[in-house]
């Protein structure tokens, strides 16, 4: 018999125009940034096949908040340790400061790594280069320092109990981290076209709050003049009030952010930020580390990409913190995982037991089976059966 002429490819694209999709108007929006390059030329970003436009107004060409004539006389969130200001800073402006979050020795670990780091990867020619500037990806597996601030251990981050309450309340308890890199603006770079980090999720916003929270590390000073991060303060406001597929209108100038080494900034994964320009002759650092729902795809794949010794260390926080803790709606492996919580220590979602098999080259998935397959392979050690055995083990330990 042949198949249904409705089942061909044939029939099937000449019955779906460009409008006929139920939600096309909504999913082609490309809202909000339609609207938004439309109502702000000045936002669009430049053409990095060219010399970069040093004219006046486009949002490169900016200053600190404190020296800028929109916003000069405007009380910007600046940098502080109380917790209520920076409540209030983040929910109102969409970024928040922590002063000294990283104490001026864990600043310096974190420094000193980087700067070395990024020498060690050009001369090894694997270092990622943007147009901005030289990124460093994997942090985790690029030292001891790093592992402890995607913990938030106070060890490495001496802020990490208050940055923890903060997430805890923006995004909800067990959130994950997305990823955890350090993005440079070299000498001459251009600038990142403004972006907002939960722009995965567009064209939905969230308007009451937002999907992910980013936590940005300043290991060295940053401001107008060495590429500090450009930010439209409060744009976040504007994104949810837009709402999902929703227009911009004309929005506030950016500026570029300023803070001392040793700041924090936590900001709102709806705020229009990016990469500045650096005009000075060094290059320039900042580490991003971005968290989401315990059920969100992440950013980088810790799943392959951690290190086997940095898995072996890692503590059940850092387990967690990489999205190796499964749960019903994320990361189940052959079923492993459904049902479970996605918090800490839960040894229903513990995925670790699978990359160390793979590592080990002892990975054995269920595949496919009959009544008729012999013995040999329907009793193999299956790893979901061994992964089993060990939370069922561990579950009695817990419980004695
Ligand atoms: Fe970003």
């Amino acid at each position: 018999m042949p198949v249904p002429v409705e089942f061909t490819l044939a029939h099937i694209k000449q019955h779906s125009s460009a409008d006929s999709g139920i939600y096309s108007e909504f999913l082609d929006s490309r809202e909000p940034f339609r609207s938004m390059f439309k109502n702000n030329p000045w936002l669009i970003p430049p053409d990095i096949r060219k010399p970069l436009s040093q004219a006046k107004g486009d949002y490169w060409q900016t200053t600190v908040g404190r020296k800028h004539e929109y916003w000069e006389k405007i009380d910007l969130p600046q940098p502080t340790r109380d917790i209520n200001r920076l409540r209030t800073d983040l929910f109102e402006w969409g970024y928040c400061l922590i002063r000294d979050g990283l104490s001026s020795k864990q600043c310096k670990v974190f420094l000193d790594r980087l700067m070395d780091q990024a020498a060690a990867e050009r001369r090894a020619g694997v270092q990622q280069q943007t147009p901005s500037g030289q990124y460093i990806n994997s942090l985790v597996n690029k030292g001891a320092c790093f592992a402890l601030c995607i913990e938030q251990h106070p060890d490495g981050v001496q802020a990490g109990p208050l940055i923890e309450q903060l997430l805890n309340e923006t995004l909800g308890p067990g959130w994950i981290c997305h990823s955890f890199l350090a993005n440079g603006a070299d000498p001459g770079g251009y600038p990142q076209g403004l972006h907002i980090d939960q722009g995965p999720l567009l064209p939905w916003q969230t308007l009451e709050a937002p999907a992910l929270v980013n936590t940005m590390f300043i290991p060295q000073d940053i401001d107008d003049q060495n590429g500090g991060t450009l930010v439209i303060p409060a744009s976040h406001r504007v994104m949810a009030e837009a709402g999902s597929g929703g227009a911009i209108g004309e929005l506030p100038p950016a500026i570029n952010l300023e803070a001392a080494a040793g700041t924090i900034m936590l900001f709102d994964g709806r705020l229009l930020h990016g990469t500045g320009v650096n005009r000075s002759a060094s290059q320039r650092f900042v580490a991003t580390m971005s968290n989401v729902k315990s059920w969100m795809r992440q950013q980088e794949n810790w799943i392959i990409s951690v290190h086997p010794e940095v898995l072996s260390a890692a503590s059940p926080k850092l387990l967690h913190r990489m999205g190796m803790q499964a749960l019903t709606y994320g990361a189940t492996v052959e079923g492993f995982g459904l049902g479970a919580s996605g918090r800490v220590n839960d040894h229903w979602g513990a995925l670790k037991q699978f990359r160390t098999a793979l590592d080990e080259g002892s990975y054995i998935r269920v595949g496919e089976l009959s009544m008729d397959s012999p013995a040999e392979k329907l009793d193999q050690n299956f790893t979901v059966k061994l992964v089993r055995k060990l939370a069922h083990k561990a579950e009695k330990v817990v419980v004695k």
